[in-house]
C-alpha cells in the first residue's frame, strides 16, 4: 500500500488481540461533532488562527483542575507519543541512558531509541526512567503505593527524572487508580504525560505534560512550539468545550462501562485474572503457541518480545480494546489448544 488512511488494516478471519485500538462503535463521533461546532461559536476566529505556545487557556485551565496542578505545570501535545518525544528531547542528549521499567509500551522503546538513548532496565543509572505505573501496557498492572513511594524516593536521591507515561489513568473499571507519581513528588523529578487517546479519540492527536514550570517553559520555547503557536490549537479548543460542557465526562462513564464488559468477557473465558483498569492482559504464552499458528487459527495478539529491551519474554499481550465481548469469547476459544 503506498497510501492509506487508517493505520489499522483489518484481516479477513482474523480476531485481532493485537491493537491497543478504540472499539470504533466507542468513539464519539456526534459528541465531538456537537462540541467543534460549540467550539466555533464561543472562539469564533480565535480557534482558528496561531494559538498560545503553551496550549489554549480554557484547555490548560480545565487540565490544572483535572490533574490536580498549576496552569504553569501544563503544556499541550499532540498525543503522549508527541508528549514522550519532547520530554526525552529536552531531558537527554543522544547516547545517555533511559532506564525502562520492563515490559514495558513497545512504541516508547522505539521513541526512546529514536532519540538515541541507550536503554537499560530499572537497576541501572539513568537520566530518566520511563514507567506506565497505572493499568500499565503491557500488562494492566500498577505499581503498588509502597513502590510508587520509593520510586520517587529513589528519582530524588539518584537526581533522574522519571517519566510517568498515565495514559490509562482514566479508563478505571473497578475502585480507584492509585496516586499518581507526579502527584507523591510533588512536582519534582517527576514529569507526567497524558492523552486523550484512548478517552476521546486518538486522532484528535491530543495529549499533554505536567511538568515543572521551568520545563514548560523550555517546552514553550522550542522553534517549532513557538513558529506554530501551540502544536494542536483548534483540537483543544475543542476539547476544552466537550470538557467543560460535561460530554467527556458522560463519555468516560459510557466507554468505561463497555470496556470493562469487554475486559470481563474476556477474563472469564481464558479464566484469569481481572486487571482493575486499562486495555490489556499480560499471559503467560502458552506452550507450543506461536503468532503464525493463532493467525492460521483466527486470531492475533503481540507477542511479549516486543515490550522487553532484549527481546524475550515468555509473555503474550491481549488487548480487549477493540471487539464486543462475544468476539472475544470467540477470540479466547480459538486461543486455547
Ligand atoms: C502507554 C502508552 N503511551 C502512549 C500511547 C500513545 O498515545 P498517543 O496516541 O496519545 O500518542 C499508547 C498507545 O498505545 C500507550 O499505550
Amino acid at each position: 500500500v503506498t497510501v492509506a488512511t487508517l493505520q489499522f488494516v483489518p484481516r479477513p478471519g482474523i480476531l485481532d488481540l493485537g491493537w491497543g485500538h478504540p472499539r470504533p462503535e466507542l468513539l464519539p463521533v456526534e459528541p465531538w461533532l456537537a462540541a467543534q461546532r460549540a467550539s466555533a461559536a464561543t472562539f469564533g476566529w480565535q480557534a482558528l488562527t496561531y494559538g498560545y505556545a503553551a496550549g489554549p487557556a480554557p484547555l490548560i485551565e480545565w487540565l490544572a483542575a483535572r490533574t490536580a496542578s498549576a496552569p504553569e505545570q501544563c503544556f499541550v501535545t499532540a498525543g503522549a507519543s508527541h508528549a514522550l518525544d519532547l520530554v526525552a528531547g529536552l531531558l537527554t542528549e543522544p547516547r545517555d541512558v533511559a532506564l525502562v521499567d520492563e515490559p514495558t509500551y513497545h512504541l516508547a522503546l522505539r521513541i526512546l531509541r529514536d532519540k538515541q538513548l541507550r536503554l537499560a532496565d530499572a537497576s541501572g543509572r539513568g537520566r530518566l526512567f520511563y514507567t506506565v505505573p497505572t493499568f500499565g501496557n503491557p500488562t494492566g498492572r500498577s505499581l503498588p503505593l509502597a513502590e510508587r513511594q520509593s520510586l520517587v524516593a529513589r528519582a530524588k536521591r539518584e537526581g533522574f527524572t522519571i517519566v510517568e507515561d498515565d495514559t490509562y489513568r482514566e479508563l478505571v473499571y473497578d475502585g480507584a487508580a492509585p496516586p499518581s507519581l507526579w502527584e507523591l513528588s510533588g512536582g519534582e523529578n517527576v514529569v507526567r504525560i497524558g492523552s486523550f487517546a484512548k478517552t476521546v479519540a486518538p486522532g484528535l492527536r491530543l495529549g499533554w505534560i505536567n511538568a515543572a514550570p521551568s520545563l514548560v517553559e523550555r517546552l514553550k520555547n522550542l522553534g517549532y512550539v513557538d513558529s506554530g503557536g501551540g502544536v494542536n490549537h483548534a483540537t483543544a479548543l475543542t476539547m476544552a468545550t466537550f470538557a467543560t460542557s460535561g460530554a467527556y465526562d458522560e463519555h468516560l462513564a459510557r466507554i468505561r462501562g463497555a470496556y470493562r464488559e469487554q475486559r470481563d468477557a474476556l477474563c472469564e473465558a481464558l479464566d484469569v485474572d481481572k486487571p482493575a483498569g486499562g486495555w490489556f492482559l499480560w499471559l503467560p504464552r502458552p506452550a507450543g503457541l506461536t503468532l503464525a499458528a493463532a493467525e492460521r487459527r483466527g486470531v492475533s495478539y503481540v507477542d511479549g518480545s516486543r515490550f522487553q529491551v532484549d527481546g524475550r519474554s515468555g509473555h503474550i499481550r491481549l488487548s480487549f480494546s477493540m471487539l464486543p465481548p462475544d468476539q472475544l469469547v470467540e477470540a479466547a476459544r480459538r486461543l486455547r489448544p
